[in-house]
């Protein structure tokens, strides 16, 4: 039975235990026969090893499984159908990863061994165990998967999103159910908008490993102890098949990029959305939005970028503009404002179209592109009120969708914006299913009030706007050509006969059954493949988010889109950036955001993600949304956002927070290209830059329940103020050496918590770990194409053995295709600072001066260098163009 190369190797394991009458216990699992094995895979046929057991739909009998070692480091293993007529998740929507072919070691870092009946099987890296599904029972049903794997005790496992729980997953009955929902207040236990089925499981010194699961269905993942102990995570599928990658580690970084080699890279930003943006859902006019530009400009807290949300639509209809409050000659007056004074504009896009007389709803119409029951078009209820919704399997909802873009976003005409904002794309419906009647369901009696006159009748100056403001009648420009296209019929609608509304296994929805307030699962798609629903619902926000990509690309070929949306499948982040959706203003969702964030950013590779900073929903208060305006500067995604209901929160509203703005937006900014930098890397490796402690110590069991904390890039540890009046923290700090980046005072890490204190609540602890480089702008800027203008300071923050490192990329800051770069490397050793790499952008700007922290005397016998006594540090200035090579002792 053992391959030439050694690579599979059966096992022994134990008898599947008796079977209890009633129960999936009584499944009878498979046996592998007809094994086959070929260089570096493995294909078997497995048969049903007994009667069926039929306990949530029908067993199949016939299975396949192929395993291969597609790479050193990752293996795939997946059990499918013989017939292969099951649904698996679309290459078009996730390509999937090729094998490195000859690249391969002669020995995997990670092995498969199996047993052939019942059919089980297991995955070790050396003697560990990582993987094993031995003494349980393989069900493969038309409606229900399950596979369970053992576990150590009190295993460290993190991601499974999209979910509010802690960051480090419950060992004990926990069950993390995947299927997108609109869930308003984001809580708790609950499925939320994403759906990421994918886990790293970190076992300290014994190395880190992933476990991705490559399924779209509705699932629960059970994580429990059995009656006698036995840890283990149990995958419960409503469909699909048994698609897993296993990623070997052997550390969190080095899963992080194994992932990404399967879900691809994240996309690359702007440089400009790196800086502050502002929101809110409830501006009742253009001028409401222009007022908190000008108020944002008048405190002197840098505006990056501004946002509206559906209250520039007319009657709340994608496509439109609300002629009176939101008037296209005042909207391109405001955009052309923000554009001349170097800001940017957003606003927001939902998929579902008003279903009534309207350019888009019309040509979407013609074009044949919302889904249908029958010969009808499937309505639901969102904001506009009735709607429909687009196919993203329809071979014509691009081209419809492109086409919108274009006349509704063009440049000479209609709203030029900066990037996309996509929401409510689970697909979220008000109307509860069965849905009868989408009309009962309309929102559309909750339009903000009218204007009052003062408002909307007297044409008055937009503040700091040089013409006057005159609201006019007329709609969006119209053009008329349509796109046409077919619907085309197939037969991959996966397997008949499932009930696809209401299926024997009830995955736990915390919206009750599975089309409740979404799009019916027994919707067939479009296309030849004719999928289901049932089986892509967990894809629309994802397709929504590549569709929008290519359009907003189609409008500027050549820059980087920035699309932001709410709901994400694994892949996600190749296409686009993720806000946390509708969080409230607590300390408790204050907190969560961290954890939320380390998910996205390390596991998920979605790194352009924030939450909602001050909150979405409720009051916030003046001292949550200050220290809120912190951490929320060390989001990757920094944007103040809240509801129509909620009072008003820009950061101008009250003194600490404009103070705590105006003072962490100056750090942030100072730290731009720190970021870009690291943000840039993780697109071109999958390196994480945001991370949990223990992505950077991993031996440190400390760490690895930290969710208070963390890593932003490798060289900043971020310890924020955790609850309501307090002014100290408690922060781990790892065996290692820090500095404070206020003070510069040295913080000797022991691996155990150090009591920070006095903590303004306009401040948040930064600390600088030992060993690092960072570039910083000299000055900060009101915006960050100002901020590009400005010269560079180099700190230096030693290690303990006087040596640091850090790196510097520069581009242009937008072009999709990159053709000049820098990536400058920083090397310091006692005294001495090496600068060297490629030189490929001239950024006009020069390195002004080298800061090294740690320092307790001048130095002796050098030249133009300044001891700073109270910072502990010295300085030297220098002049030197970031254009070539050069070295600085200091
Ligand atoms: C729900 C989104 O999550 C929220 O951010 C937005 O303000 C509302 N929809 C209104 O568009």
């Amino acid at each position: 039975m053992r391959g030439s190369l050694l690579l599979f190797a059966p096992f022994v394991g134990a008898a599947v235990l008796g079977p209890r009458a009633g129960s999936p216990d009584d499944c009878p699992s498979y046996k592998a026969v007809n094994i086959n094995e070929q260089g570096q895979s493995l294909t078997a046929d497995l048969t049903l090893a007994g009667d069926p057991c039929n306990c949530y739909g029908t067993d199949l009998e016939n299975l396949k499984l192929l395993v291969e070692y597609q790479t050193d480091d990752r293996l795939h293993v997946v059990i499918y159908d013989a017939e292969e007529d099951v649904y698996q998740v679309p290459t078009s929507v996730l390509p999937r990863p090729q094998a490195h072919g000859d690249h391969h070691k002669k020995q995997p870092a990670i092995r498969f061994d199996y047993q052939p009946e019942p059919f089980s099987f297991r995955v070790l890296r050396d003697q560990e165990v990582l993987f094993d599904t031995s003494d349980t029972s393989l069900i493969f049903q038309n409606q229900y998967l399950k596979l369970r794997t053992w576990l150590p005790a009190d295993p460290h496992l993190y991601g499974l999103g999209e979910h509010s729980d802690s960051l480090r997953l419950p060992t004990k009955n926990y069950t993390r159910t995947l299927w997108s929902r609109d869930a308003y207040s984001i809580p708790e236990n609950t499925n939320l908008y994403g759906n990421h089925p994918v886990y790293v499981d970190h076992r300290g010194d014994a190395g880190t490993h992933g476990v991705f699961f490559l399924n779209s269905n509705g699932m629960d993942i059970k994580i429990d102890q059995t009656d006698d102990g036995r840890q283990y995570l149990e995958y419960n599928t409503i469909g699909g098949v048994l698609d897993f990658y296993f990623l070997a580690g052997p550390t969190p970084k080095d899963v992080a990029k194994q992932y990404s080699e399967i879900v691809g890279l994240p996309a690359m930003q702007s440089y400009w959305t790196f800086g502050f943006h502002n929101c809110r859902y409830g501006y009742r006019d253009v001028y409401d939005v222009a007022e908190a530009v000008y108020n944002y400009s008048l405190a002197r807290i840098p505006l990056e970028t501004m946002w509206t949300d559906i209250d520039y639509m007319y009657g709340r209809r994608v496509f439109t503009l609300d002629p009176q409050r939101f008037p296209i000659d005042k909207m391109r007056e405001l955009v052309d404002h923000l554009h001349k004074h170097n800001q940017h504009y957003i606003v927001m896009v939902d998929p579902a179209v008003s279903d009534s007389d309207n350019g888009a709803a019309n040509r979407g119409k013609e074009a044949g592109v919302f889904l249908t029951r029958g010969d009808d078009l499937y309505q639901g209820a969102v904001w506009p009120g009735v709607t429909v919704y687009p196919d993203w399997f329809h071979p014509g909802t691009q081209d419809w969708w492109n086409d919108e873009f274009s006349r509704f976003f063009s440049a000479d005409g209609g709203v030029d914006i900066d990037g996309l904002w996509i929401d409510m794309n689970e697909a979220a419906n008000f109307c509860p299913w069965p849905c009868e009647d989408p009309a009962a369901y309309a929102k559309d009696n909750d339009l903000p009030p009218a204007a009052p006159a003062v408002r909307d009748s007297s044409p008055r100056p937009l503040p700091g706007f040089p013409s006057d403001f005159q609201p006019k009648t007329s709609p969006a420009a119209k053009r008329s050509d349509t796109v046409k296209a077919r619907r085309g019929k197939g037969s991959k609608a996966g397997l008949p006969d499932r009930n696809l509304l209401s299926p024997p296994y009830q995955i736990a929805n915390a919206a009750g059954s599975l089309s409740n307030k979404t799009i019916d699962t027994d919707l067939v798609h479009a296309g030849d493949d004719s999928y289901v629903e049932y089986d892509t619902h967990n894809l629309y926000g994802t397709m929504m988010s590549s569709a929008s990509r290519e359009a907003m690309i189609q409008r500027r070929p050549k820059v980087r889109p920035l699309v932001i949306t709410r709901s994400t499948f694994a892949g996600a982040g190749a296409h686009v950036g993720h806000w946390l959706g509708d969080n409230l203003s607590q300390w408790d969702k204050y907190r969560t955001s961290i954890a939320q964030m380390l998910a996205f950013a390390s596991i998920f590779q979605i790194p352009m993600v924030g939450s909602d900073v001050c909150g979405f929903g409720g009051n916030t208060t003046e001292e949550l949304c200050a220290r809120w305006a912190t951490l929320g500067a060390f989001y990757p995604f920094y944007r103040n956002h809240n509801e129509i209901s909620s009072i008003p929160q820009e950061f101008y509203r009250w003194p600490t927070v404009a103070d705590a703005a105006r003072k962490i937006i100056e750090i942030r900014y100072r730290l731009l290209d720190y970021l870009y930098t690291a943000f840039h890397q993780q697109t071109q490796t999958g390196e994480p830059f945001l991370q949990p402690l223990f992505y950077v110590y991993p031996s440190d069991a400390n760490t690895f329940a930290n969710e208070a904390q963390f890593f932003y890039g490798d060289a900043l540890l971020i310890s924020p103020v955790q609850d309501v009046g307090q002014t100290s923290v408690d922060a781990y700090f790892p065996n290692d050496i820090f500095y404070d980046w206020h003070s510069g005072a040295t913080v000797r890490g022991h691996g155990a918590p150090v009591h920070l204190s006095n903590i303004g609540i306009t401040e948040i602890p930064i600390h600088i770990r030992g060993g690092s480089v960072i570039p910083l702008r000299a000055t900060s800027a009101m915006t960050t194409t100002e901020l590009r203008r400005r010269g560079f300071e180099i700190l230096v923050a030693p290690n303990l053995s006087d040596y640091a490192s850090g790196s510097l990329y520069l581009d242009d800051g937008e072009s999709l295709q990159t053709d000049r770069s820098s990536q400058i490397e920083f090397e310091y050793r006692r005294g001495h600072l090496t600068i060297r790499g490629q030189f490929g952008y001239s950024a006009n700007v020069v390195i002004e001066s080298v800061t090294v922290l740690g320092q307790n005397r001048p130095p002796k016998q050098k030249r133009g260098v300044e001891f700073d006594a109270a910072r502990h540090s010295v300085t030297k200035k220098v002049n030197i163009a970031l254009s070539g090579p050069a070295e600085v002792d200091i």
